[in-house]
């Protein structure tokens, strides 16, 4: 055998701070820079990020926000297959064009009843429902109400109806409905079938609301897109998490290069419709041995904010060399890749994605916005929202300790490889993507391409040594206001 000294010829492998992306000739103003990408091999979006699988970054709030901003969010599973399945509805639920759940009145209430219903309920509006057939009698509304709220509130609501309802089928489409509502104008249309019965309502607030976000990540339907995780022996859950709609399952492993799981991984894949993203892997063997049947791969040993895999095991892969052996391979058949954890600039993100990535997955920077699960906490005058790792104490309390292959055996203590953190908040996602995807784009327009695919070909990186490291940061000056992309403290 090989003496153990040659152990020690080693392999460079670098990260972030490592490297920079050469500055090329450029025609492309940051904003003209198209982000387009792939993330899944039937899953394409015009933002290429996505929000971490952790109990503290993506539950159904967080993957709305990241789909309607264009990214994706992936719901996390420390919550029974069930509570996943409420979960990816309540996303593919939340754009929709017709709404299902509608506020009706029924034809027995008086006017004053519909207008305290109509106040509780939140809306302007209801369709008049007959109580027994379900069939469309008439439509109320705020201005048919108030004056009868002057002169007769006790009448029935059926005196003060509108009782012409312009009513649509199922398949009606976002321009029909909406011409509907200009021909006639009005601003909702009772969702009816053959017989007149209420399946549904669509309102001009919600087709506006539609037009708002152009950008959005939609399926075919015209639904948000969602990822979810999914255990890499939990079978069950991945049917669950397919028959509710998500678009994305990503088997959620700390070390998926492991016979066991990869077999799994396969299972699940031919059982489900959605894609199956197999993650997270680190090396070129890992890449071979899953782009078969991955639908796509998520690269990440160790890289993340709250990881302690790396000073546990005393293994992992620095995160700019995992991403670009893991692409060599996997672009050669056509599998995207997700860079996943220890991205803290936007910069690291650009260079992830030069390095080989399609799109990249972040914890940490969004656990402090608004969407994130958890509440604002204050400590010595500042706010923070809690971050913890997903290998935490707290997390395996949870659920998940199989994500480290381990078996949650009952009263058996856990070894780690995570800690639990606090973060600082950080107000609406909408601004935090923003500022990622702005200095994403910027940082095309260094490099002069003009698309994803083109920038990953043109980019080049040189190395940075010590010196260089501490020139790109902010130097030899206190910082007096906070920029809203770079905290000296990340
Ligand atoms: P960032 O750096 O964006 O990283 O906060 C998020 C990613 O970290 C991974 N993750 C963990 N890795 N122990 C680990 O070694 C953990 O407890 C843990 N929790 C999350 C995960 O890939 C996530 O997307």
């Amino acid at each position: 055998s090989e003496p153990f000294s040659e152990k020690l010829r080693v392999p460079e492998a670098l990260t972030f701070d490592d490297v920079l992306l050469r500055p090329k000739e450029s025609r492309v103003e940051p904003d003209e820079a198209d982000t387009t990408t792939r993330v899944s091999k039937s899953v394409e979006l015009t933002v290429p990020v996505l929000s971490a699988a952790m109990d503290t970054v993506t539950e159904s709030d967080m993957a709305i926000a990241m789909a309607r901003q264009g990214g994706i969010g992936v719901l996390h599973r420390n919550m029974n297959a069930d509570q996943m399945a409420t979960e990816i509805e309540r996303v593919k639920r939340a754009d929709e064009l017709i709404i299902r759940d509608v506020v009706t009145a029924s034809p027995n209430q008086t006017v004053r009843e519909v207008d305290e219903m109509m106040e509780r309920e939140g809306v302007s509006g209801a369709p008049v429902v007959d109580d027994d057939s379900g069939e469309v009698l008439g439509i109320i509304s705020g201005t048919d109400i108030r004056p009868y709220l002057e002169v007769g509130e006790d009448d029935a609501v059926t005196d003060a109806m509108t009782d012409e309802v312009v009513t649509a089928p199922e398949d009606v489409t976002p321009r029909e409905a909406l011409e509907l509502m200009y021909d006639h104008k009005i601003e909702r249309v009772p969702i009816v079938d053959g017989e007149n019965r209420l399946v549904g309502l669509v309102t001009m607030q919600g087709i506006l609301q539609r037009r708002e976000y152009d950008q959005a990540a939609r399926d075919h339907d015209g639904s948000l897109r969602c990822g979810a995780a999914v255990g890499p022996f939990e079978m069950d859950r991945a049917q669950v998490a397919d028959e509710a709609g998500a678009d994305i399952l990503f088997i959620d492993c700390a070390h998926a290069h492991n016979a066991n799981v990869i077999e799994s991984a396969r299972e699940i894949k031919a059982e489900v419709d959605a894609d199956v993203v197999v993650g997270n892997i680190g090396t070129r063997e890992a890449a071979e041995a899953v782009v078969d049947f991955a639908d796509g791969v998520k690269v990440g040993i160790g890289p993340g904010s709250i990881c302690t895999t790396r000073v546990v095991t005393g293994s992992g892969m620095p995160q700019i060399t995992a991403v670009a052996q893991v692409a060599d391979v996997a672009s050669q058949h056509d599998v995207p890749v997700i860079a996943d954890g220890g991205i803290r600039y936007s910069g690291d993100a650009i260079k992830a994605i030069a390095a080989g990535a399609d799109a990249v997955m972040l914890g940490s920077y969004f656990a402090g916005t608004d969407e994130a699960p958890g509440r604002v906490i204050t400590m010595n005058g500042k706010k923070y929202k809690q971050y913890r790792g997903m290998g935490s104490v707290g997390a395996m309390n949870e659920g998940g300790g199989d994500r480290y292959l381990k078996d949650d055996e009952e009263g058996e203590e856990f070894v780690p490889e995570g800690v639990e953190a606090a973060t600082p908040y950080k107000g609406s996602l909408a601004s935090e993507l923003h500022q990622l995807v702005g200095g994403m784009q910027s940082g095309m327009g260094y490099v002069g391409a003009e698309t994803i695919p083109e920038f990953k070909q043109r980019a080049e990186f040189v190395r940075v040594s010590a010196a260089g490291q501490q020139e790109s940061h902010p130097h030899d000056v206190m910082i007096t206001d906070e920029a809203p992309n770079y905290s000296p403290d990340s």
